[in-house]
């Protein structure tokens, strides 16, 4: 089997799924499926296509997927990685960004950041002259939706024409980025989410574009009764995202009437036909076993969603590995 690398993506960052077309988007995921494949198989012992890389992992906030998937990816190829976290560098506290950038820059040949204001990214990738991958900001979370789409295409077997309901925070990275990798695939999406959570108009304005490209649509409900209705993949995400934890006690009072329970999985309408799955980026509070939930139970999704046969959260989690492997080959090693 060969894999098509060359998707134009070499030498490129990627901070944005808008920056992609849809056919390198696309191609993305399918190559992750192959890279998958490839693995599953033992035939990825022979892949050393980054052996003798450098890559660099800066992480101003916590992880336990992004971090370990980047890390086993380029494992995998044969790359080194260098993981450093918030207290050990001086990235804009005692050195600005960009002097930053253009050090890591001369020592790596590609840098993972995962930090707040996406900015922040921006800045760095415009410094480095190295490939910058977004592993999470405050606004986006691009390699998240890669991960989401391979698992939505496995078990499918495709993605145009089919409809994804997110309930929740309707205004974080990951339903930015879930709503703009879904219109470019012609997937209808809906955000259902409070008014006082809803997305920002120019990201609906550029997801709306995009579904209209590709025959799809992206609506913003309010009602979580009947948002989902249809929907083949339901999706949530937590009530707080990193950095906003002030914000708890609002956010649960605005945010309790949208928790996912088998009441709203059976309101898809595609429970019984077996054509309706749950997706969480995790980490997910669906039970008491965390120190947040302890006393309150579960939050964004009961344990009887998180832990049903249709929650495929741990296949999406696996398909970060794949999809990152599938994003530093192609824009390291390319064609
Ligand atoms: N989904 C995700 O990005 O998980 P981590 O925060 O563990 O990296
Ligand atoms: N919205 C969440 C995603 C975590 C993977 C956060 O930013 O904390």
């Amino acid at each position: 089997m060969t894999l098509n690398l060359d998707l134009g993506l070499k030498g490129r960052s990627l901070l944005t799924l808008d920056e992609l077309s849809d056919g390198q988007m696309l191609a993305l995921v399918d190559l992750a499926i192959e890279l998958k494949e490839r693995k599953i198989s033992g035939k990825h012992l022979d892949d050393q296509r980054l052996l003798g890389r450098n890559l660099c992992l800066v992480f101003e906030k916590s992880s336990t997927r992004t971090r370990c998937a980047t890390t086993v990816a380029a494992r995998d190829e044969g790359a080194t990685t260098e993981y450093l976290g918030k207290a050990d560098i001086h990235f804009g506290k005692k050195e600005s960004i960009k002097d930053s950038a253009r050090v890591l820059g001369r020592l790596f040949d590609g840098i993972l950041y995962r930090g707040y204001g996406h900015r922040r990214a921006e800045i760095l990738a415009e410094h480095a002259g190295v490939p910058v991958w977004n592993g999470l900001t405050d606004e986006w979370h691009p390699t998240q939706i890669l991960a989401d789409l391979q698992t939505v295409k496995e078990h499918f077997g495709t993605l145009n024409g089919l409809k994804v309901a997110y309930v929740g925070d309707g205004r974080n990275n990951v339903c930015n980025s879930l709503m703009t990798g879904c219109a470019k695939a012609g997937i209808d999406f809906v955000d259902c989410c409070p008014e006082q959570l809803a997305p920002t108009e120019s990201v609906l304005e550029r997801a709306r574009t995009a579904a209209k490209r590709n025959g799809s649509s992206v609506t913003v409900s309010h009602d979580p009764a009947t948002a989902v209705e249809g929907c083949n993949v339901l999706y949530t995400d937590v009530w707080v995202s990193m950095g906003e934890e002030s914000q708890f006690e609002e956010r649960l009072a605005l945010l309790r009437p949208f928790q996912v329970d088998m009441d709203m999985v059976r309101r898809t309408g595609n429970l019984d036909s077996g054509r309706v799955i749950f997706l969480h980026c995790l980490p997910a509070f669906h039970d008491c076993q965390t120190e947040v939930t302890r006393e309150i139970g579960a939050l964004e999704v009961t344990d009887e969603v998180f832990e049903a046969p249709f929650s495929k959260v741990f296949d999406e989690a696996e398909n970060r590995m794949h999809t990152i492997k599938a994003m530093m080959l192609t824009t390291l090693v390319g064609g």
